[in-house]
Formats: structure tokens, C-alpha cells, sequence
């Protein structure tokens, strides 16, 4: 499948998980993909394994508006625009609400809400000039409630708002703003959510296998097929949507 050829897509925190498997899937579907995450040798170790026709890594804290301005800049000089933003970058610092510092708190509304905000507002210019463009931003059933996640649900949540007013005011100029919700994804980030709670992996993702109706965890090719079907041309009557890939369990 060639959806993507001649297009560039910028992905987020794709130096590993969710975010890796989706810069892959639009590599082998033609794209030329932009890796950005904290770490510029782990985004360039990605990007080198992606098999894109090209492929950068750049280095960028996607809460910090400086970084966001540059590795932009660079995306466009060495790609020469944008067509797809996936805004995947996250973190989480659970706690409950008692226990909660005003740190986690502003860390994970930074890296999520702020985060899309300024990379959206970043690539907007080259995708308005060029009457096409695609922003997906990475909400979770999370945003539905989650005990221990008052931030992550705040932000989670928050991204549907962004979501659906980004596709009313960037609609007339061509471009399609959506949403995916993943369910229990394995990543280093529910890895490290077992452990906080002291239970193994394992034993993490069984439990959440049992709670879904298909039986099953998901896994990051999941969400990256998701993913490479809402920034697709055949998606293009679809705006302003969260769609929950979940496996039809809501927690
Ligand atoms: P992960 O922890 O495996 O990867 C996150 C990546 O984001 C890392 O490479 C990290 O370095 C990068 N990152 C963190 N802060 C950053 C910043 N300020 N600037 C740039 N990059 C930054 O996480 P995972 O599981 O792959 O999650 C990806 C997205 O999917 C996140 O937005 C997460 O909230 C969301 N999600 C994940 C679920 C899951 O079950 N794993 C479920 C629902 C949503």
C-alpha cells in the first residue's frame, strides 16, 4: 500500500511505542517520516529503522515552545513540509488526588495539553499555505475517568475538546483534525505502570485482557493502524472525531 507516497508525517515521542509503530506504518505505507522526541539519538535510531523513502530524527520537548520552533524548522528544511502531525508524546505521574504535587499536575497537562498546542500551532502555517494537512492527537479511555489520573484524564479529555474546535477553525482550510482513545496498549508506559503498582507486566496485561470483551490487551500496531487510516485521504469526509480503539473495554 503506497496512501502516503510523497507524503510527510511528523511524528511525536516516536522514538519508542505507540509512537515508533506509527512512524513505521506510514513508512511502509510511502511516507517520509519525521521522528521527533527528547532524546535526538534515540529519534535518529528509529527514524534509521523506519524504511522510509527518508527519515530524520529530531530532537524536541514538544512543552517547550523554543524546541518546538526548531525542530520544525528543521522537519520542513531537510522534508520540506508537513502534511500529517501525530501529537503522541506523553507521560504520565499518577497519583491520587491527596498525594498529587503540583508537579505532576503541570508536568502532564505541559507534555499532553501544551505539547499538541504548540506543535499544532507550529505546523499550521505550512498546512494552511498548502490547503492539506492532517492532525491526529493521542487522547486515551482515560479521559473517561481513571482513578489516580486526575491529570492524565484532565489532559486526555482536554485533547477532545482541542480536537473538535481545531477541526471547526482549520477545516475551511483543508485540513482534517481527529482523535484516537487507545485502550490498555503494551508499552514501556503500562510496563512501568504494573511496577508502580507492584504487580508484574504479566500479570498487568491479563488482568486487562479479562476485562475486555475481546479477551485481548492491545498492542502499538494497533493504534498505528487506526492511525494511518483517519490521516488517509479515504478518511478525508472525517473531522472532529475521538475514536476509541479499545477493544471495547472503556477501562
Ligand atoms: P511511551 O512512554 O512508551 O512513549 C512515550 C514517548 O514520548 C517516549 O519516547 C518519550 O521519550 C516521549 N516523550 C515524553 N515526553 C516528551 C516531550 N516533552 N517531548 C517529546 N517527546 C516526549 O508511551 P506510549 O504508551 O507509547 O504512549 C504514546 C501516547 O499514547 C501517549 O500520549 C499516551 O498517553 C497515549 N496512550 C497510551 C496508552 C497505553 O496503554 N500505552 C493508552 C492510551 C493513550
Amino acid at each position: 500500500m503506497s496512501r502516503y507516497a510523497e507524503r510527510v508525517v511528523v511524528v511525536t515521542g516516536a522514538a519508542r511505542g505507540i509512537g515508533a509503530a506509527t512512524a513505521k506504518r506510514f513508512a511502509e505505507e510511502g511516507a517520509s517520516v519525521a521522528v521527533l522526541d527528547l532524546d535526538e539519538s534515540a529519534a535518529s535510531a528509529t527514524a534509521d529503522g523506519l524504511g522510509a523513502p527518508k527519515a530524520v530524527g529530531v530532537a524536541c520537548d514538544v512543552s517547550d515552545s523554543e524546541s518546538v520552533g526548531s525542530a520544525v524548522s528543521a522537519v520542513v528544511e531537510q522534508l520540506g513540509k508537513v502534511d500529517v502531525l501525530v501529537n503522541n508524546a506523553g507521560v504520565t505521574r499518577d497519583n491520587l488526588l491527596f498525594k498529587m504535587t503540583e508537579d505532576d499536575w503541570d508536568t502532564v497537562i505541559n507534555v499532553h495539553l501544551r505539547g499538541s498546542f504548540l506543535m499544532s500551532r507550529a505546523v499550521q502555517q505550512h498546512m494552511v499555505a498548502a490547503n492539506y494537512g492532517k492532525i491526529l492527537n493521542l487522547s486515551s479511555v482515560s479521559a473517561l475517568g481513571n482513578r489516580g489520573q486526575a491529570n492524565y484524564s484532565a489532559a486526555k479529555m482536554g485533547l477532545q475538546g482541542f480536537t473538535r474546535t481545531l477541526a471547526l477553525e482549520l477545516g475551511p482550510f483543508g485540513i482534517n483534525v481527529n482523535a484516537i482513545a487507545p485502550g490498555f496498549i503494551v508499552t514501556d508506559m503500562t510496563d512501568a505502570t504494573a511496577r508502580r503498582v507492584g504487580v508484574e507486566p504479566e500479570e498487568f496485561r491479563k488482568g486487562a485482557a479479562e476485562r475486555s470483551p475481546l479477551k485481548r490487551v492491545g498492542y502499538p500496531q494497533d493504534i498505528a493502524a487506526a492511525a494511518a487510516f483517519l490521516c488517509s485521504d479515504e478518511a478525508a469526509f472525517i473531522t472532529g472525531q475521538t475514536l476509541y480503539v479499545d477493544g471495547g473495554a472503556k477501562i
